[in-house]
């Protein structure tokens, strides 16, 4: 790891500064891009720090140092994109291993499970990760017990909240990991981790880079003998972060509480707006008392994020009322400065087959909004005249 002499800080100047800023000899303020492949060695068997890209990269080393920090582990990762990242967790397994999974896991993640690591023996099961219970039981099920759970907190698109310290603490009483995709939050509002998580991973496409413009993803691990694992899977099968893209996660990382800040205080005014319209029957965010979650994610996060999902009353057309918003762009992805809109049934969660979609609640009516850094009134007007449109 590099040199930290910002430790002491608090979290947003940590942003600011990653670990190692200052180590470049020309004193550059921003993250240096080092294109280079490969280094020169001094000798034969004497490989300097770095010896080839892939498996390590002075650029690509500030944002996996900075997200171990920010997330408090012994060490972080960075790949390609967030698939990358969670198709290198996902190799830790071996054929035969079963993994839990919450039904509504994002839809990435369920179709490399269930159309590629399931040819190879990996197999998975469906919990519900919001109830303790049936966890704790879904462990007991099988013999052996499953390796590991993996799940979101909130859970995409329909923002359950599941109890990440106590979901952690039975996996460890079953001898499994814990492994949370922090996507939807960022370490800024929760550190799984610091629950007792043993991965916290991140599609660093979203909140992180945060402008729309680097697919990336990020690995945060507790434990040293894991994280020597993962760095191997990520050494042998290549799946690495760009120098380029390296550095632009770096400039974005330094905004995310700030981005944050106006993102959440938005989606708080949006989600407590939609709850009163007519027009919308249900509105699904882990900031609203009404939300089953809400009293647990208060407990375990700084805030409720900017997502929130919106389900129209019967009759209203989902499609009309994407099209008519003007700000708010029909787009997949999220977490980002601009607000976009999403149709997860035909959009993010499509390769999820219709029958188990509904089962999940996902329904046609349902819409998910990643709410931006835009002014809020502006985004409520656009709101506002969709609804009435429809
Ligand atoms: C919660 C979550 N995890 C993982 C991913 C996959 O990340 P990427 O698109 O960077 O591969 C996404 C992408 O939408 C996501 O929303």
């Amino acid at each position: 790891m590099s040199s930290n002499k910002h430790h002491d800080l608090h979290f947003e100047s940590q942003l600011i500064h990653p670990p190692g800023d200052g180590d470049d000899i020309y004193g550059d303020v921003v993250v240096p891009i080092h294109l280079t492949t490969t280094y020169a060695q001094p000798a034969f068997a004497q490989p300097p720090r770095y010896d080839y890209s892939r498996g390590g990269n002075p650029t690509r080393q500030v944002v996996e140092d900075q997200i171990a920090r920010l997330e408090g582990g012994c060490g972080g990762l960075a790949f390609a994109t967030g698939m990358a990242a969670i198709t290198a967790v996902l190799s830790l397994f071996e054929p035969g291993d079963e993994l839990l999974i919450p039904n509504n896991i994002y839809g990435g993640t369920f179709r490399v499970l269930s159309r590629y690591f399931e040819r190879f023996g990996l197999k998975h099961r469906f919990v519900d990760v919001a109830d303790l219970a049936a966890v704790e039981a879904a462990f007991g099920a099988v013999s052996p017990s499953p390796k590991a759970i993996v799940f979101e907190s909130p859970t995409n698109p329909l923002l359950a909240v599941a109890d990440i310290a106590a979901v952690s603490d039975i996996a460890h009483g079953h001898q499994a990991l814990a492994i949370v995709d922090n996507t939807f939050l960022s370490p800024y509002l929760q550190r799984p981790l610091e629950l007792g998580a043993d991965v916290s991973l991140h599609s660093a496409t979203k909140f992180l880079g945060g402008h729309s413009d680097v697919l990336a993803g990020l690995v945060a691990v507790r434990d040293e003998a894991l994280f020597h694992k993962l760095h191997f899977i990520q050494y042998s099968t290549g799946g690495t972060l760009s120098a380029f893209d390296s550095y632009l996660l770096s400039r974005g990382i330094k905004t995310l509480a700030v981005r944050l800040d106006r993102q959440v205080a938005n989606a708080q005014r949006i989600a407590e707006w939609l709850e009163e319209q007519p027009q919308v029957s249900r509105v699904y965010y882990p900031g609203l008392p009404s939300h089953p979650g809400y009293e647990v994610h208060k407990r375990q996060a700084a805030g409720a994020g900017s997502l929130l999902s919106l389900e129209l009353a019967p009759g209203r057309d989902p499609q009309r009322f994407a099209q008519a918003l003007r700000l708010v762009t029909l787009a997949e992805s999220l977490g980002a400065v601009e607000s976009l809109i999403c149709h997860p049934a035909t959009m993010t969660h499509a390769s999820i087959p219709a029958p188990l979609r509904a089962e999940m609640g996902i329904n046609e009516r349902l819409l998910r909004l990643s709410i931006g850094i835009e002014h809020p009134d502006d985004l409520l007007a656009d709101l506002e005249q969709a609804l009435a449109a429809i």
